[in-house]
């Protein structure tokens, strides 16, 4: 079927984008406008899950910052507003006009139905949660799905007649239209939510909408990405250079791997061990990249150096800072031997970009408050492999490369290391040693347990205080450890992990036996909020 090319307005005659020199590579995409939906990311990754690219873009960047990704289908997503507020996002016509199948989702529906003279009005209930939903007619959008079934609802406003032109597919008790379509426009719409889980047909929606609609391939699969990667960052760096700071993360980790796999020894890893890390953690890194995936790796062993900044220094953002200021010197050093690298590797996230507005272009460097965060002013080109991937999708690559399900799956860990986790106090040699025994212990049974991929993030604080205890008929005055294992899905919040009391046990055992120095332990039973992960 011809297609208008929405950035030339000229007839194609091809919808596949392949060929065409401009679009980037072979991937297919389908953007998805967030407005303002609590769901909307999730829209996307549940795109991504059926083997479609797709990008979450602000509402207002508009049409032809839409039409630039050349799209092979757009989605309206859902949002707070109601059509009849005052400064609720109008549905920008030029949408419409890109020559691409839109489905609008819950505001995104009433959206489409407003703007083209359909019958929006406030009803008396709102829906919210699970609904029952009756299937009149399927159309195209619902085939094959059954009369009656559930889904999830969140909305106050309805619609009570489609626009012109449209087919009624469902209605639930609150929404005389639950679901409309106008195939020879190709505009569909649902006022549920088809991203959640409790849509049992939702995913069915989105496949529908993907494949016998948009005619998305969905062959965007980890094998698929780390090819595309590969040539992207071949026809960016040509013959040049590129470093990679490496710190033993899954995102360094997959980022190093991808950029070895496209350019082979123009990339040198630096990996800087600042003496903080867990035990045999820095053994392991470098054995995987240097000695398995033969990848030039510089290791500076700088735990003299760290130590030295931290003598003294208990306050935990003075810690951090130290640390911070002298990874940087480190690294700089390091990198500046590197003769004539132009180009520095960056695992800059997908949930990163988004995050610091939404993907529309503006380059935006991980800062955060990592010990990994380079200074603007490093004169280097970046290069970020992973810009379009979300954290699980950068462990499917890893695991694609071939990286260890140990890095694969690793927790994530902060910059500073150990350090933040020895609390109100100075982070000593001896101090560490400690702390590194108790995780260890700690790491070993959670994994034996089969628990480790389940948390968050499990680990060990040593506070600093002492506290008396006996053993062996001897008074010991030692150290307490606290154990701490969340559960969280972005560490934005998160839950005290309920840790069964026999591997409690089991672990305060090891701790009190294995290290002289413990003679306590204790378990922090806060969620965030109201504490955070860290106790610093
Ligand atoms: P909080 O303690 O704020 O931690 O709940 C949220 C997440 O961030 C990690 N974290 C850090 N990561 N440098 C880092 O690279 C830091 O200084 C730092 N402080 C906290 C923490 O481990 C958790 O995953």
């Amino acid at each position: 079927m011809p297609l208008t090319d929405p950035t030339s307005g000229a007839v194609q005659e091809t919808p596949d984008r392949a060929g065409i020199s401009s679009a980037p590579l072979a991937t297919e995409e389908v953007v998805v406008l967030d407005y303002g939906g609590q769901y909307a990311q999730l829209i996307a990754r549940r795109i991504r899950e059926l083997g479609v690219c797709s990008e979450l873009l602000p509402h207002h960047v508009g049409a032809a910052e839409v039409a630039k990704r050349k799209p092979k289908g757009l989605i309206l997503s859902g949002g707070p507003a109601s059509v009849f507020g005052e400064g609720a996002p109008v549905l920008e016509k030029e949408l419409l006009e890109l020559g691409i199948p839109v489905l609008g989702i819950c505001y995104g529906m009433q959206m489409l139905a407003h703007s083209l003279g359909g019958d929006v009005q406030a009803a008396d209930h709102g829906e919210f949660g699970r609904t029952d939903l009756t299937v009149s007619d399927n159309g195209v959008l619902l085939a094959g799905q059954p009369a009656e079934q559930t889904c999830w609802m969140s909305h106050r406003d309805a619609v009570f007649s489609p626009p012109a032109g449209s087919r009624a597919l469902a209605s639930s008790p609150a929404s005389p239209v639950a679901a409309f379509e106008d195939e020879a426009r190709r505009i569909y719409a649902i006022q549920y939510h088809p991203e959640v889980v409790h849509t049992p047909f939702g995913q069915e929606v989105l496949r529908t909408f993907l494949e016998d609609i948009c005619g998305c391939r969905r062959d965007w699969t980890p094998s698929s990405i780390v090819a595309e990667q590969i040539e992207r960052i071949r026809e960016q760096v040509g013959t040049g250079r590129v470093v990679c700071g490496l710190s033993g993360g899954v995102d360094s980790s997959v980022a190093a791997l991808l950029v070895h796999r496209a350019i082979g020894d123009q990339l040198t890893c630096v990996f800087v061990d600042h003496g903080l890390m867990r035990k045999n953690e820095g053994e392991q890194v470098i054995e995987a990249f240097r000695d398995h995936f033969g990848v030039p790796l510089v290791a500076v062993d700088a735990e003299e150096r760290f130590l030295a900044k931290l003598a003294g220094v208990s306050d935990p953002e003075a810690k951090r800072k130290a640390i911070g200021a002298e990874f940087i010197r480190v690294f700089e050093e390091e990198a500046e031997k590197i003769q004539g690298a132009d180009f520095l590797v960056q695992g800059t996230l997908y949930s990163d970009v988004i995050e610091s507005g939404g993907g529309t272009g503006t380059s935006t460097i991980k800062s955060h408050h990592n010990v990994g965060g380079l200074p603007d002013d490093m004169q280097f080109q970046l290069v970020e492999p992973l810009r379009t991937l979300f954290k699980d999708e950068v462990r499917a690559v890893g695991a694609e490369l071939g990286l260890p399900d140990r890095l694969v799956w690793r927790q994530p860990f902060p910059g500073p290391g150990l350090a933040i986790r020895i609390v109100g106090g100075e982070a000593t040699r001896e101090r560490l040693e400690v702390l590194r025994e108790a995780d260890a212990i700690l790491q070993d049974e959670i994994r034996q347990a089969g628990l480790y991929r389940e948390l968050w993030q499990s680990f060990c604080v040593l506070p600093d205080v002492q506290t008396v205890g006996v053993q062996g008929d001897e008074r010991t005055y030692g150290n307490l450890i606290v154990i701490r294992a969340v559960t969280s899905e972005d560490a934005m919040t998160a839950d005290w992990a309920r840790l069964p009391y026999d591997l409690l046990e089991k672990i305060a055992s090891r701790m009190i036996g294995e290290i002289p120095q413990v003679n306590r332990i204790a378990l922090d039973i806060t969620s965030k909020p109201p504490g955070t992960i860290e106790w610093e």
